[in-house]
């Protein structure tokens, strides 16, 4: 037997910019950002926008052209910006990332040229698949437009669409060329929207940042009013916090199977698949995280008081902490329970479930319990569910 062992590494490195108007005739940041690494040379761009971005902000498909033609030695529009069918839907329907496939090919993008996504976490997640497929990955900018994109899924390395029911079951780790956060895109997110992408803050807080949490506490009524400071404010850190974990978890592709950042998420993707994305992605993290506090309490690694300030968190931000689908049967078993064996098919080998000992302070299981689990959203129906509200059959402990 003869062995050639095959060693390298690779650097990534990214900026992620905080700016306003990102596209006004005087705001050198997208210039600059284009021009990051060859400042010597015309590149070609690819605008895909999401269609409610592009509804809410109809001067970007002349201010994008009229940016780029101020600047003919630098940028290239290979033609109009296109918009895309918003939200899950894009995810859902795998036509839409070959008809951006067909698109690239028809306006002859090579490896250097760049897709320019403007739109929430849904459409960045599908047309950067679509990117990253594409000649084996084009180079991407990401503009994300929703609270959410802006500080968890715009800033991080994954793509992803959703296929056989699965969330992100297609996908791939593919480091963006850089991401813009443009507050005044915010502006125009629907109410639920806004709230929903706090809950990933929540969740960030949750395994690793105390103060943020204290933070978030104590501005949840301006938070849950919308306002912008605390909204803008959140989202920096969260932002931050998010790209530090990636940094510096030693496993920013996910090799391994722990996966903290997807605190409470193993039924939040199972309860945006069987709501068929009647609830947010936010909203699904907010009702998985109740539940994973509650199994926690019940487990014995958490102090009751420490869930009673999560769940009163959630709920003044105006997040919801149950739905009426974790009560769905099948056979006798409760639905989102399938969820548990779908992130352990993903993971692949042992499950690793996150939980928290105490805010800021996470640690993994490699298993849970259907009873608890069981009993754990049953308390949760008879505390915030319709029936019943208020009256819990079982108590938890202290
Ligand atoms: N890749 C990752 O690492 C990662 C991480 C977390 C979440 N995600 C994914 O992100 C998706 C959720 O993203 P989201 O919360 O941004 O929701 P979203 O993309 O579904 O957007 C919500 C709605 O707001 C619209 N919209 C977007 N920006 C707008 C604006 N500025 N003004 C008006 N309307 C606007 C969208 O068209 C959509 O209808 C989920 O699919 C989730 O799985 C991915
Ligand atoms: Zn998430």
């Amino acid at each position: 037997m003869e062995i050639v062992n095959q060693s390298f590494t690779l650097d990534y490195d990214y900026p992620v910019i905080f700016t306003a108007g990102v596209f006004d005739p005087v705001n050198p940041v997208f210039s600059r950002v284009v021009n990051r690494l060859e400042s010597d040379r015309r590149h070609r761009l690819f605008f895909v926008i999401d269609e409610n971005v592009s509804r809410a902000h109809p001067q970007l498909h002349t201010r994008i052209p009229a940016y780029a033609e101020a600047r003919p030695q630098e940028l290239e529009l290979v033609c109009e910006p296109l918009d895309v069918v918003g939200g899950e839907a894009v995810k859902a329907d795998l036509r839409q990332v070959l008809t951006l496939v067909e698109t690239m090919n028809r306006l002859g993008l090579d490896r250097q040229s760049f897709m320019v996504i403007v739109g929430g976490g849904a459409v960045l997640d599908a047309a950067g698949f679509a990117a990253s497929i594409f000649h084996r990955g084009v180079r991407v900018i990401r503009v994300p437009s929703t609270v959410l994109a802006q500080s968890d899924s715009g800033v991080g390395v994954k793509n992803g669409v959703n296929l056989f029911g699965k969330k992100n079951f297609l996908g791939a780790f593919s480091p963006p060329f850089a991401v813009i956060n443009d507050r005044s895109l915010i502006e125009t997110l629907a109410h639920r929207d806004k709230i929903a992408g706090i809950a990933e803050a929540v969740k960030v807080a949750l395994i690793r940042d105390r103060p943020l949490f204290e933070y978030l506490e104590k501005n949840a009524s301006e938070l849950a009013r919308g306002e912008a400071e605390p909204l803008h404010h959140q989202i920096r850190r969260s932002a931050e916090l998010h790209l530090e974990h990636i940094r510096s978890s030693g496993d920013p592709f996910e090799f391994g199977s722990a996966r903290p950042l997807d605190f409470g998420h193993w039924s939040a993707h199972k309860l945006e698949s069987m709501t068929r994305s009647r609830l947010r992605h936010g909203e699904a993290v907010a009702i998985g995280m109740a539940v994973d506090l509650v199994y926690s309490v019940r487990a014995g690694f958490l102090k009751r008081r420490v869930l009673n300030r999560v769940l009163s968190l959630l709920r003044n931000l105006g997040l919801p902490v149950w739905d009426e689908a974790l009560s769905t049967t099948r056979g006798g078993q409760r639905v989102v329970l399938e969820g548990l064996t779908e992130f352990r098919e993903h993971l692949g080998g042992t499950l690793h479930i996150s939980l928290i000992r105490d805010i800021g302070d996470s640690f993994e299981v490699t298993e849970m319990d259907d009873r608890l689990l069981f009993d754990s959203i049953e308390w949760l129906r008879h505390s915030f569910g319709r029936v019943g509200a208020g009256v819990a059959e079982t108590e938890l402990p202290q």
